[in-house]
């Protein structure tokens, strides 16, 4: 049986306000593996600075899929903590990601979410920049005044089969080409590049970043939390096999079963299912596995059958189960046979973060004829509210002054895997 430990220092649920370095280092040092953080990595701005600086500003960011800018000139924004960042198609076709940051006078360049440009204008003095970031117009300047010296400044991007990292570090970490390399062969019979955005939803959620993916991470809450979703997603998840509830055996028993079949249905096209965890001890950490979905097993509705008639890519087969991706530090993925499902948790403050979620479908399915949106989105709709009360709640929580950190179950061993990344990740920052 596990029992509070008495010995743990008591943590004020309150922002501690100046923590400074040492105090940092310390909060840090401390970490208990198989607990959860201690207040302050949740509750003060010091520590959501530094989550920004080691996290954020340093690893590779799940922003964007490239169907929302299908076409020369269309581009998303998306906000990194205080970075803003455009994500845009250039003149060439090529995807570039730059700096929202005007070279003049350091206005925001585009402040719309999402657009289409020919050239980039600030709204303030109108210098202008070219989809690759050259500054083309000025106005009038001094006779030494060099536009080449005042382009727009880049930020690293790749596309990943058409899922749309960004880095916002000068040297980024490498690995992105070793994870790139070995999700390739589960992502590229689904064609992502191929599809078009069905839906898109911004929620805020009132809760630290962390929360929200700790959240992400296991599947423990599932059962309880999540009657739609639980109609397809094994609430087995995360389980060791000799540790299913009873209650839970004839759940188990479907996914015995499923697996089985997925296996072979996959087997014969050469689509992996292997599980590959690398969820801590890299920079670039990820999981990656194809499982099978209850009911009729094709998509992620109340039934299991797929929302949209018109199948992701060539795929000749609905019942595929899913696709699912995690990514370090803020991303996860569902893909099903018929959509998929990309989700982006981005830190606004503290207590606060922009949970994008972004539904894709064949780029040739037509709504009202071959998908109904309320039935695409409806699972994971209602899973979002329903993850966006439980985080809120922790946050309220993990503020109060009695919170101390408590123990993680054996299901949860990829929340203790994201927490162990996350501190791996400040302690590198802290030297
Ligand atoms: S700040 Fe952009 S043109 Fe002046
Ligand atoms: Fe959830």
């Amino acid at each position: 049986m596990t029992t509070p430990d008495t010995a743990t220092p008591s943590t004020p649920g309150s922002p501690p306000g100046d923590l400074g370095a040492s105090g940092l280092a310390q909060l840090v040092a401390r970490r208990t593996p198989g607990r959860s953080l201690e207040a302050p990595f949740y509750t003060s701005p010091d520590v959501f600075d530094l989550d920004v600086a080691a996290v954020f500003a340093r690893h590779w960011v799940f922003v964007a899929t490239e169907p929302e800018i299908p076409e020369p000139g269309d581009y998303v924004t998306v906000d990194i903590g205080p970075y803003s960042v455009i994500v845009l198609r250039d003149d060439e076709e090529q995807v570039r990601a730059f700096h929202n940051v005007c070279r003049h006078r350091g206005t925001r360049l585009l402040p719309e979410a999402r657009g289409s440009v020919g050239n980039l204008v600030c709204g303030y003095h109108q210098w202008t920049y070219a989809t690759d970031g050259r500054l083309l117009h000025a106005g009038q300047q001094s006779p030494d005044f060099d536009a080449g010296c005042w382009s727009l400044k880049q930020v690293h991007v790749r596309s990943v089969d058409g899922l749309v990292l960004v880095c916002l570090a000068t040297d980024p970490p490498s690995d992105i080409d070793d994870v790139a390399a070995r999700l390739r062969p589960y992502l590229a019979p689904h064609r992502l590049a191929r599809t078009k955005v069905a839906a898109r939803e911004d929620l805020v959620e009132h809760a630290n970043w962390k929360l929200v993916m700790e959240n992400n991470r296991e599947c423990y809450h599932c059962e309880a939390g999540h009657p739609e979703l639980t109609c397809t997603f094994f609430p087995t998840w995360g389980y060791a096999e000799d540790a299913i509830p009873r209650r839970l055996l004839p759940a188990h028993e479907r996914y015995l079963g499923a697996t089985a079949e997925l296996a072979e249905t996959c087997r014969t096209r050469d689509i992996p299912t292997a599980l590959i965890r690398e969820v801590s001890g890299r920079s670039t950490a990820f999981r990656v596995d194809r499982g099978p979905l209850d009911g009729a097993g094709e998509s992620y509705t109340r039934d299991g059958r797929a929302a949209c008639e018109r199948l992701l890519g060539d795929l000749d087969v609905r019942r595929l189960g899913r696709l699912s991706i995690h990514l370090q530090p803020n991303s996860w993925f569902h893909v099903v046979g018929d959509h998929a499902v990309t989700f982006t948790a981005l830190p606004l403050a503290a207590d606060r973060t922009l949970v994008r979620t972004t539904w894709l479908v064949h780029e040739d399915a037509v709504e009202g004829v071959d998908y109904d949106l309320a039935t695409l989105t409806d699972v994971w709709h209602r899973t979002n509210a329903q993850d966006a009360g439980f985080v809120s709640r922790a946050q309220a929580g993990v503020s109060d002054p009695a919170y101390e950190p408590g123990p993680y179950s054996p299901s949860e061993s990829d929340v203790d895997a994201f927490v162990t990344w996350y501190i791996e990740r400040l302690a590198e920052e802290l030297g």
